[in-house]
């Protein structure tokens, strides 16, 4: 029986993986779409690699909502989350009601730190993989996945709660099969972690990304490269990952494995990346959508808190931005609602 894997937002990571995971033989690979949707059924998805090439993927399933997922009846052995983790504007865990059973493991490929916990909460007796991706990939077109660069993916079991020793070696032993998969689908770096080193993996990356985006939207739309080479905010980004890299180890209670770049090469090889690319954060302030604020700068402020521990370069951040954020949608909703009372 072939295997049934489910991406539950296959924007640009979730198509990416996606397209690498159907090449595997007796793999079915399903997604569930929204704005997307109409191009993706019609005509599937066009990836275009420096690595891969160019290729057309057609899932097996094009749904446009969970519900349509759910009655397809389908039971799936992998249901993907690759949406964006915006706890403040959805609870997504809440939408895959139905459609996770206890052989299901459900997988997140999100950026951030406690993204993996309503899921756990919600489907303690399935096993919950967190994985970190570095992964440079965009949709600039309904459809259209561009890969830019790099496919590296690390991918642990996550424990909420002690957990048994029957559940822990199903949840590894499922870690294991979609990083064998992965790895026949052509993604070389594919890793298989523990749940320890998978949350160091996300707290290294909350360095970079609590460093690199809410700076770059801060100052109207910097590319990485340029607000690495310029002398002040270099200042500014080395702090922000050193606040980060030193409060980690309080909160983990282990010691930064020395394999971890420090906040300096993190800085040097941003130096070297001359491809003009913007955090994402500032893409999606710039059209208009929320920021990932929450798992990216709140939740790591909220986990260091409730160890005694203040991060006041990732609290100014978060302070500003939430505030950026909040005025636009007020305007936008003044605006709606001046434009409905003239209708
Ligand atoms: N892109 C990268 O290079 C990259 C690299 C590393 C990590 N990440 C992380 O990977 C995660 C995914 O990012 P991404 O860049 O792939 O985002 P993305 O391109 O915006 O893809 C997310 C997809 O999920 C869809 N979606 C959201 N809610 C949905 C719902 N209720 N039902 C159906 N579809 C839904 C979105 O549809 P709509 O278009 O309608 O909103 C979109 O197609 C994020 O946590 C991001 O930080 C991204």
């Amino acid at each position: 029986m072939a295997l049934e894997v489910l991406f539950f937002g296959a924007g640009a990571i979730g198509a990416f993986y996606g397209s690498r995971l159907a090449l595997v033989p007796n793999t079915n690979v399903s997604v569930i779409c929204r704005s997307n949707y109409a191009a993706v059924k019609a005509n599937g998805f066009k990836v275009t690699s420096p690595q891969y090439g160019e290729y057309k993927w057609t899932p097996t399933r094009t749904f446009n909502s969970p519900d349509a997922a759910r009655q397809s009846g389908v039971s799936w052995d992998y249901v993907v989350v690759t949406t964006k983790a915006l706890p403040n504007v959805s609870d997504d865990s809440k939408l895959l009601e139905g459609l996770i059973t206890p052989k299901t493991a459900v997988v997140l490929i999100q950026n951030g730190l406690g993204v993996e916990e309503p899921y756990a909460q919600r489907f303690s007796k399935s096993s919950i993989l967190s994985a970190v991706t570095i992964a440079s990939a965009a949709q600039p077109t309904n459809g259209h996945i561009e890969h830019n660069r790099w496919t590296r993916i690390n991918i642990g079991p996550y424990y909420s709660e002690p957990t048994s020793t029957a559940a822990r070696s199903q949840a590894t032993e499922q870690n294991r099969v979609l990083v064998d998969l992965l790895q026949r689908g052509g993604i070389k770096d594919a890793k298989a972690d523990t749940h320890e080193k998978l949350q160091w993996v996300r707290w290294h990356k909350i360095a970079i990304n609590a460093a690199m985006n809410p700076s770059s939207v801060l100052s109207g739309g910097t590319a990485s490269q340029a607000m690495s080479l310029d002398s002040e905010l270099y200042r500014h980004l080395k702090g922000v990952m050193d606040e980060v890299l030193e409060t980690a180890p309080k909160v983990i209670g282990t010691p930064l494995p020395s394999e971890f770049a420090t906040s300096e090469a993190l800085l040097r090889s941003t130096q070297k990346n001359n491809s003009g690319s913007k955090p994402s954060m500032a893409s999606d302030w710039e059209g208009g959508k929320p920021m990932e604020l929450e798992v990216i700068l709140g939740n790591p402020i909220r986990l260091a808190r409730a160890k005694g521990i203040e991060m006041p370069r990732l609290q100014t951040l978060y302070a500003l931005l939430k505030k950026k954020e909040a005025n636009r949608s007020e305007k936008a909703q003044k605006k709606k609602k001046e434009s409905s009372s003239k209708l």
